[in-house]
């Protein structure tokens, strides 16, 4: 059997990059490769969306989210890492148009299935990420993400954050939910622990491997580290709620910069 070496896939993409005429420069991250859970496969995009509404009401945290962007029906929203759909499908409902975003097709394929079953014809989706996704549109009132930014190491973050704010409109809004750590450090050993133990008894066996590779390979931080980059990137944050040790959401404003 023929091995493919990292260096391959590698020269392939720099290789097909130039026949397309996309001249990435060598040292940009690439988000396609996706570290930690792949979500690159339409069987577990299926599981992902099972498995996550175990926990989660898509439909009541949508609300909140909109609530708390307090914008009128007549505005514009980009949902980046919009995986399955969770915000976009409710967002559709009520925004005049949605740009959904996502680095994953497999992802992107069950959100537009579930827009299409429910005849939402104001969601423009996009393949895309943090650092790679270009707004042609105007600039949007809001960007909302869920779930997606620990993809990208700190300084990377810090990349697609000063990208997003340019995709706003000044005093537009950014709200940011994610897997950001605000626990005590000291304890860090048995509070991971105990939360995937938690997690898992919530909704099923296959939940520990995924929390797992979350902490093993994925990059959630640390909520300061999280507030320094979001008023770097441009960003005044308004509310910033902490639940739990694990789970972060930030309100920010764009600054007039
Ligand atoms: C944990 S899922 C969250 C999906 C959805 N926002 C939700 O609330 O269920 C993470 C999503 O981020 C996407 N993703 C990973 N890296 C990304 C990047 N660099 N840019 C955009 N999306 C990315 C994945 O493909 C996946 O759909």
């Amino acid at each position: 059997m023929i091995k493919v070496r990292e260096m391959d896939i590698e020269l392939y993409r720099n290789y097909m990059n130039e026949l397309n005429g996309k001249a990435e420069p060598g040292w940009q991250y690439d988000e396609t490769k996706l570290c930690g859970v792949n979500y690159n496969d339409t069987w577990r995009a299926w599981v992902y969306d099972r498995c996550q509404q175990k926990f989660r009401d898509y439909k009541a945290e949508s609300d909140e989210i909109i609530a708390a962007l307090d914008m009128g029906k007549n505005q514009t929203v980009i949902d980046i890492g919009c995986g399955t759909g969770a915000f976009t499908i409710h967002a559709a409902k009520y925004f005049k148009k949605v740009f959904a975003i996502d680095i994953s097709k497999a992802m992107l394929r069950r959100a537009r299935k579930k827009a299409g079953i429910l005849k939402l014809g104001n969601i423009k989706f996009c393949k895309g990420g943090f650092l790679t996704y270009k707004h042609d549109d105007e600039p949007v009132d809001a960007v909302v993400s869920v779930k997606a930014l620990h993809h990208l190491p700190d300084f990377w973050k810090l990349v697609g954050l000063k990208r997003i704010a340019r995709m706003i409109k000044t005093g537009g809004k950014l709200y940011i939910k994610d897997v950001v750590f605000s626990f005590d450090m000291d304890g860090y050993e048995s509070r991971i622990k105990s939360f995937i133990q938690s997690m898992t008894n919530r909704t099923e066996p296959g939940m520990k491997w995924d929390l797992e590779t979350h902490f093993r390979q994925e990059y959630s931080t640390c909520g300061w580290i999280m507030e320094g980059l979001l008023q770097r990137a441009g960003f005044k944050i308004e509310t910033a709620d902490y639940k739990d040790g694990f789970l972060a959401a930030y309100l920010c404003t764009k600054d007039i910069i």
